[in-house]
């Protein structure tokens, strides 16, 4: 515990380490040599040309002219804070993880905030998913709960989500929108994609203008495991809920606040934690047996459904506090690493399709955003724990690896680490029986598209309500192509019939929508791929 309490100073420190402050110093080179003018290049007299061997000048001007690396493909605007996680009571029954184990027991973390859509400079209060990535730095390494603030998602196949962020991003021949809504293509891939209908609801709700970071909830969405240390395993849904409860602005007011000041919820951030009014979120769990995995009416595998709370009960395990304002943005906020695979013993995956697909692309991505294989040396990445493997060389590589040997097994020794077992806290994956045939169709238990979608405009009140309805008005009288508009209209008819009445009166669409020609009727009702077919609308 007392190492566990320690780490959160030891990340602070490790930090530090890498900080520089210029203040009272001489100005350098990159080589150390002192500067003595930098406000004039050398020239051939006073008028001359410049000449080449300035290397200040040329040294200056390179890293400035190479000071920029990709954005995120997908949320790449995004803010960042410090602080800690304490465990609320012990969780043995269900999680090995130590920093579970005590009641007390801080964990440091770094937490990202994000819109998905947009572009690194664009508006925080744009109508859009919110990212909620935690790294918490834990004694048994990196574990990263890269969630979002709301609790399903879009689609239920990693496969298909190159081409939901391509309908969401600025249309490719104009660039436009940047807004990360309200156009044609977005609303194209929804109403040909009925297992986004829940999905849509929620971004159609106040829930995707939240009033501040600090007043969302957050969810992990897919399924995870818990496992003890008899290697039982349990079902967790893991939630995030704020101490300030859940709020939003407007729509009137999110465009006008966008207008005025596009760093809104950053600001907020930022200046709640220079105040000292400490963001604080519960974190929760949802906790299923194994036996039970198939005792409802979805599958615990499908990232668009929720297990309503009053099913399963959200059991509160622990609080994080955010505490300190990044040093520097670039440093921490903007090389940060999140990844989903990124587990300690006592926590596994599930088969989630869409979880599965995630396990690849963020190493993937992040090997190009970061510039190479070695940016969990980047200090905002390094876990708490000593870091030892064979994994060598690579750009920009930090660490001088001492020794004769960077292969296992070896008996040269040489500075080569060596393999734990499970009681020396080696993670072993759990043994989950599968068999089958290899397959493209889907599961028939991920087929319902509609109920849950009904059940979370119906548990909305008569404001909200009004708000979604406002939400899908403005949207859906922006798409240009009529037969977009009657498909999502349909889409809706499955939702409510009178929320489906009045979008389409206030578009132009006479309802009920009856979708007859060759392409609505290839809507795969039951989501699966090869019923699908793309073709002129
Ligand atoms: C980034 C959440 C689905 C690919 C992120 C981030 C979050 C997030 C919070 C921002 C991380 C940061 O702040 O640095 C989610 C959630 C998903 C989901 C909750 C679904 C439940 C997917 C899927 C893929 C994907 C299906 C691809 C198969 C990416 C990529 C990034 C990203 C490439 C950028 C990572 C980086 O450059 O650091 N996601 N995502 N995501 N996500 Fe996802």
């Amino acid at each position: 515990k007392e190492n566990q309490q320690s780490s959160a100073k030891d990340k602070e420190k490790g930090l530090n380490s890498h900080t520089a402050n210029g203040e009272d110093q001489f100005l350098t080179t990159n080589q150390g040599a002192r500067i003595n003018d930098d406000q004039n290049t050398l020239k051939a007299g006073q008028r001359g040309p410049s000449i080449m061997e300035d290397f200040h000048f040329r040294e200056k001007m390179t890293h400035f002219d190479h000071e920029r690396i990709p954005e995120r493909v997908v949320h790449a605007r995004g803010a960042g804070a410090h602080g800690y996680f304490e465990a609320y009571e012990n969780m043995g029954e269900y999680t090995k993880a130590g920093f579970l184990q005590e009641a007390g027991t801080q964990t440091p973390v770094f937490v990202r905030f994000s819109t998905v859509a947009g572009s690194k400079g664009s508006t925080d209060l744009a109508r859009d998913v919110r990212g909620f990535a935690v790294k918490f730095y834990t004694q048994e390494g990196n574990f990263d709960l890269v969630g979002n603030n709301m609790p399903v998602f879009f689609i239920q196949d990693a496969v298909k989500f190159p081409d939901l962020i391509h309908s969401v991003k600025p249309e490719p021949h104009n660039g436009i929108p940047q807004a990360a809504s309200a156009h044609d293509t977005f609303w194209d891939f929804i109403s040909l994609m009925p297992e986004s209908t829940h999905m849509v609801m929620w971004v159609m709700s106040d829930r995707a203008i939240p009033r501040s970071f600090s007043m969302m909830e957050g969810f992990g969405i897919h399924t995870f495991r818990f496992i003890n240390s008899e290697g039982k395993p349990h079902f967790v849904k893991f939630h995030w809920k704020p101490k300030l409860g859940v709020n939003s602005v407007t729509w009137d007011e999110a465009q006008k606040i966008s207008g005025n000041d596009p760093d809104f919820l950053r600001r907020d951030l930022w200046q709640s934690i220079e105040d000292g009014n400490y963001p604080e979120f519960e974190l929760g769990v949802q906790l299923v047996s194994e036996e039970d995995e198939h005792k409802f009416d979805f599958d615990l595998l499908d990232p668009t459904k929720i297990i309503p709370e009053e099913l399963v009960p959200v059991k509160i395990i622990g609080k994080m506090v955010l505490n300190r304002n990044p040093a520097n943005f670039f440093a921490e906020t903007e090389q940060v690493a999140f990844h989903p695979g990124h587990l300690v013993p006592g926590i596994d995956f599930s088969n989630d399709p869409l979880l599965q697909g995630r396990l690849f692309s963020y190493t993937d991505t992040q090997l190009i955003r970061l510039g190479g294989p070695n940016f969990h040396e980047i200090p905002i990445n390094r876990p708490v724990t000593p870091v030892h493997n064979n994994q060598r060389d690579g750009h920009m590589r930090q660490t001088i690896n001492a020794g004769q040997s960077s292969y296992h097994p070896n008996q040269t020794g040489g500075g080569c680490p060596f393999q734990a077992a499970m009681h020396e806290g080696g993670y072993a994956h759990y043994a989950e029986p599968v068999s089958g045939n290899k397959t493209k169709e889907r599961s028939k238990s991920f087929h319902d598209h509609y109920s849950q979608a009904k059940l979370f405009y119906n548990s909305q009140t008569e404001v909200e309500k009004k708000h979604i309805a406002n939400a899908l008005k403005f949207e859906l009288g922006k798409v240009s192509m009529p037969a977009i508009q009657e498909r999502m209209i349909a889409q809706l008819q499955e939702v409510d019939m009178d929320l489906a009445d009045e979008v389409a009166k206030h578009i132009g669409v006479e309802t009920p929508v009856k979708l007859d020609n060759e392409l609505n009727q290839s809507i795969p009702a039951d989501g699966n791929p090869e019923d699908f077919q793309s073709g002129p609308a």
